[in-house]
């Protein structure tokens, strides 16, 4: 058969795929658990042969030896759309840096500014008709694809075969290396007491027939459990969750009522456990689709009903919301925290919901110990990132209620924020307030 030849034609081992990266090549790698693991493991051993080599990649799930140790620096140079731990710690050594982006544009934006040499991700493997599926993720892979002068896949047998823009055919891709490392899963932790709480809120604002998206965090992913009560959900997220397959399971996600592509469950990436990895495997009922579209602020908005539910890291009393940053230091990304609230908002009778725990127990810089802090603040901390504009913030959740800040003043949204702080800092917020003249 024609397809199988080509197949083994493009056949490589990682040592050669390694062989034809050069000094000065931008090499942009596939997101998440669609991450090139084979390649980037060994990305260190050409550093004696190479210089200035730019590596850009997106929530890379292993500390790869070519960005978490030192002395490859002249060699590569790593930037992000999306930081992790390791990332973090990269960072304060200056082995990396953060592209601000929001998700939809992250491939596009970066085209434009600088070309892309060697493309390398990850696929399922071959059909019977030369396709092979990139699995895990869509989000900028395709249009990089399309603009790179290499394309790489490490194709892997334990990857389940996606459908949508995953497909691509063998004659799409300059190299084959055949892989066989397990999908890296990602912690689902168990909903406390507190999430059920924010669960039960956001359940009374999601109704019957609305499409949700699930951002990424421990809460998103716990209100899929106070969700079970519901009929007819539909799915357009980012990224695909856990949650989403307990609920389909249960019959609440059937995707009857939806707007734009109904029937579908439609995302741009997935990454969770391996039962999620088994439920998208093969199933034409989940769709992943380009992030450039998927993400569109525009196309969300098509939805009827669109509910996003994001999460952030603390919010001011007039409404901005960081949700990637800790002070000055990039903890994570905006993602499609933007691209989902905005898209919420255009879809007709659309919510976009911010949840978040009223406080956080955080470390003390330079100490073991830790503390209790208000997650609602006068002002943002100094340096601090606005993920979410309070232009575009609509319903506030925490485990004390909800505060509908949509068409509201910033005296009103004083008021309804402190009504949903912990009851141990409402009026220090309060005072604060008052003497920042916002009321
Ligand atoms: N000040 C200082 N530290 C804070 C804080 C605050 N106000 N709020 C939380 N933290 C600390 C926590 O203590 C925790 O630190 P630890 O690991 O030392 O315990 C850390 O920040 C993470 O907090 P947590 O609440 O566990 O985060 P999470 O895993 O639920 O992720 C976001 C939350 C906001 C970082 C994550 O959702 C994100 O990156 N969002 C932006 C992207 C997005 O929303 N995309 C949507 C489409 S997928």
């Amino acid at each position: 058969m024609k397809v199988i030849e080509e197949y083994k034609r493009k056949l490589i081992t990682v040592e050669e795929a390694l062989d034809k990266v050069k000094s000065g090549d931008h090499i942009i790698t596939a997101l998440a658990a669609a991450e090139p693991r084979e390649f980037l493991s060994n990305l260190h051993t050409i550093a004696p042969k190479v210089r200035d080599v730019t590596v850009t990649c997106c929530l890379p799930m292993v500390n790869y030896p070519f960005f978490s140790e030192r002395g490859y620096e002249e060699s590569f140079s790593l930037e992000s759309w999306f930081y992790t731990p390791g990332l973090r710690a990269a960072h304060k050594e200056g082995r990396a840096t953060f592209i601000p982006n929001h998700l939809h544009f992250a491939g596009t934006k970066r085209l434009q500014y600088k070309k892309c040499n060697v493309f390398v991700g990850t696929a399922s493997k071959m059909d019977k008709h030369g396709f092979l599926s990139l699995s895990l993720s869509a989000t900028y892979e395709r249009e990089i694809i399309e603009g790179a002068d290499l394309v790489i896949l490490e194709v892997n047998p334990n990857y389940p075969r996606t459908f949508g823009d995953t497909t691509i055919h063998i004659s799409q891709i300059d190299h084959i290396v055949e892989v066989n490392y397990p999908v890296p899963e990602f912690p689902n932790g168990q909903p406390d007491e507190k999430d059920i709480k924010i669960g039960k809120y956001i359940a009374d604002l999601v109704e019957d027939g609305s499409t949700i998206q699930l951002g990424i965090g421990g809460i998103p992913n716990a209100v899929a459990s106070q969700l079970m009560d519901k009929k007819d959900l539909g799915i357009h997220t980012e990224m695909f969750t856990d949650g989403m397959v307990d609920l389909f399971q249960a019959g609440v996600i059937t995707g009857r009522k939806k707007t734009l592509l109904p029937d579908k469950m439609v995302a741009t990436f997935a990454l969770g456990s391996k039962k999620l990895y088994q439920f998208i495997d093969d199933n034409p009922g989940v769709q992943i689709l380009n992030g450039k579209w998927v993400n569109d602020p525009y196309i969300i908005g098509k939805n009827y009903k669109m509910v996003s539910i994001n999460t952030t890291l603390e919010i001011d009393l007039t409404g901005q919301c960081c949700s990637e940053s800790i002070g000055h230091t990039q903890f994570s990304g905006t993602g499609g925290q933007a691209d989902t609230a905005i898209g919420a908002q255009i879809s007709p009778m659309g919510k976009s919901i911010i949840a978040l725990y009223s406080t956080a127990n955080v470390r003390v810089p330079g100490s073991e110990e830790r503390k209790t802090i208000s997650k609602i603040v006068p002002r943002l901390t100094h340096g601090a990132v606005v993920s979410l504009s309070r232009n575009d913030v609509d319903f506030v959740v925490t485990e004390y209620g909800v505060a509908a800040l949509r068409g509201t003043s910033v005296r009103d949204r004083v008021k309804k924020l402190i009504a949903i702080a912990h009851p141990d800092f409402r009026d220090e917020l309060l005072e604060e307030g008052k003497k920042l003249n916002l009321i």
